[in-house]
């Protein structure tokens, strides 16, 4: 029996033994390399680059190749994303391979001539599909970081996409779920629905013979065979004559961006995230710092307390991602003042104890930013930490694929403010910082994580989930570090989300006992209890030197302690 020590404080103290949160199973164990990701095939692929003598950069290079083919809905070579890397000597980079606007792109090309936003503009077809990274940014890490070569990463997706994948139960509701969007396009009904109209169900195989095509092209003349070769020419032919903007020097002209990481340090511990163009790592650091000056740990996981600290932090740190931040390249981000300590006490000055806070009253700042993304952890025996969260953006992207590539395109687009104060997909009100421009970057939430302590990896993390990926993020690390939760428990923890508009408080089923609120709702907040089975996130996580900061207390458990989320369909946890 794991026992954990809760102490609660009402003038006296009450020290309980309370059995740990009996519904998460252990986290998975490894002395050697750790790989989480969201599709088993792909962990196993991971762990097999490891065992090889690859790095962790390889394995997370052959994992995002590999997920294109086997978790095709957030998966992807026609997306973007990000890279953590926090190497064995400490050191730490980000690779920014997200998405770009083609050169075309107007800053109202998704409003009507009356200024209105046209619905579905930014989120079907080929009119909502950004500039795709992830080749790119794939070729870049293995390139710089990597030991193996190109040919060695993109065999394992090369072969499952060209001999096929029998789909297991999770694989096979994750496309049933797409089905209705994937049968409106000719070329992705051909790959992803049967003849009978049906989409393919567990025990079938899916075989993906373009897809295997245009990997084995891009194995053998690297990334300008996607942007400057026959790739590009397909994609750009079929946006063309279906009402897209992209032209062939958008693809010439896509490059990579190597950034510094956003660092801060919260309760002893560094953590290491994604810049803007993400809002994700500064967001998270904005929360911590404010959350710093409060006893979270005693006022306890779900009270009425520790949630009302929370939303509080998570409002005042929205509205600065809502209305402040966008790509570097465009914008200046207020990067100093938003991960500052002074900043974060002059935010807890403002937060009443006792009382809810007020969106509207809380004015955008002018300083002088599931199943439908996806986040893979990864570590090796060397204690190169990777973690990478890439996307399509909406359930396999805008849903469209071009004749003959056997790739799914993103529609990135929708994460730009399409017009101030209008919400975007995942309900976030965004200002002129993320006003769309030609090449400009749409400001992300996306926040792959690695957390050290005392100069040596301690928790890599992070998740899919639109706007909610930072709260994911976020509470995964609190529930480790403050609640004292093993990583398993602390990804599988019901979550909580604020983003400040709308103002109301997102709780998932079950999240919260009816007297906490009770109470929330006494205090002045808006609830939202998610429908039964309405879940959000799917966290993949490692944690080193033992499965919980209890056991590492106690002299340490398994090296490297992996845990997917009990919400994600079809992923694994596998060490070795
Ligand atoms: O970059 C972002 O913030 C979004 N495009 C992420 C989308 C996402 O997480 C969808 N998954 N649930």
């Amino acid at each position: 029996m794991r026992l954990r020590t809760v102490v609660i404080s009402f003038g006296f103290i009450l020290s309980i033994a309370a059995e740990s949160f009996a519904a998460s199973p252990a986290p998975v164990k490894g002395e050697h390399g750790m790989v989480v990701t969201a599709q088993r095939l792909a962990s196993e692929i991971g762990v097999e680059v490891l065992k090889k003598g690859g790095n962790s950069i390889d394995a997370a290079v052959a994992v995002g190749y590999a997920l294109a083919v086997v978790y095709p809905s957030a998966g992807n070579i026609g997306g973007g994303g990000f890279m953590t890397i926090r190497f064995k000597d400490g050191k730490s980079t980000f690779l920014d391979f997200r998405e770009r606007a083609p050169l075309a792109a107007t800053k109202d090309m998704y409003l009507d001539k009356d200024g209105n936003p046209i619905k579905g503009a930014s989120l079907d077809g080929y009119l909502a599909v950004g500039v795709p990274g992830s080749v790119a940014g794939f070729e870049m890490a293995r390139e710089k970081y990597g030991t193996l070569t190109r040919q060695q990463v993109l065999e394992p997706a090369i072969r499952l996409a060209k001999d096929g994948f029998v789909l297991g139960q999770g694989d096979a509701t994750i496309l049933a779920g797409g089905a209705k969007r994937l049968a409106a396009d000719k070329a992705a009904a051909a790959i992803f629905i049967k003849a009978d109209g049906k989409p393919y169900g567990a025990g079938d195989r899916l075989v993906q013979a373009d897809l295997a095509a245009s990997l084995a092209r891009i194995s053998e003349k690297g990334p300008d065979a996607f942007y400057k070769g026959a790739i590009a020419d397909q994609i750009v032919k079929a946006s063309a004559a279906k009402g897209g903007i992209l032209a062939k020097p958008d693809f010439e002209q896509y490059k990579v961006r190597e950034l510094a990481p956003v660092t801060c340090n919260y309760r002893g511990f560094d953590i290491v995230s994604s810049p803007p163009p993400s809002s994700g790592g500064l967001i998270i650091c904005e929360i911590l710092n404010v959350l710093e000056g409060y006893p979270i740990s005693h006022l306890g996981f779900g009270s009425a307390d520790t949630v009302h600290l929370m939303v509080e932090a998570m409002r005042f740190a929205y509205v600065d991602r809502n209305s402040a931040l966008g790509d570097p390249a465009f914008v200046e981000n207020p990067v100093g003042k938003i991960t500052d300590k002074t900043y974060a006490a002059e935010i807890r000055d403002k937060i009443d104890r006792y009382r809810a806070g007020v969106s509207k009253d809380l004015k955008p700042k002018d300083f002088g930013e599931s199943k439908e993304t996806t986040h893979y952890s990864i570590i090796d025996d060397a204690g190169n930490a990777v973690a990478v969260t890439y996307t399509l953006n909406g359930s396999f992207g805008a849903g469209v694929v071009a004749d003959g590539t056997g790739i799914l395109l993103n529609n990135e687009m929708d994460d730009f403010t399409q017009k101030p104060g209008v919400p975007n997909l995942y309900g976030l009100v965004q200002g002129e910082a993320n006003a769309i421009a030609p090449l400009k970057t749409p400001l992300s939430s996306m926040s792959p994580t690695i957390v050290s302590k005392d100069g040596k990896p301690f928790m890599v993390i992070g998740s899919p989930g639109g706007s909610r990926i930072i709260t994911i993020t976020l509470e995964a690390i609190i529930n480790v570090i403050d609640h004292g939760m093993d990583i398993r428990e602390a990804i599988d923890a019901p979550r909580i989300h604020h983003q400040w508009l709308p103002d109301t408080v997102y709780v998932e089923n079950h999240g919260l006992s009816p007297d906490t609120l009770k109470m929330l709702s006494q205090m002045g907040y808006k609830l939202d209890i998610a429908a039964e089975g309405k879940v959000w996130g799917q966290a993949a996580g490692i944690l080193v030197g033992g499965e919980s900061l209890g056991e590492i207390g106690k002299g340490g458990g398994a090296r490297y302690n992996g845990a997917i989320d009990s919400r994600a369909l079809a992923g694994e946890a596998i060490g070795y």
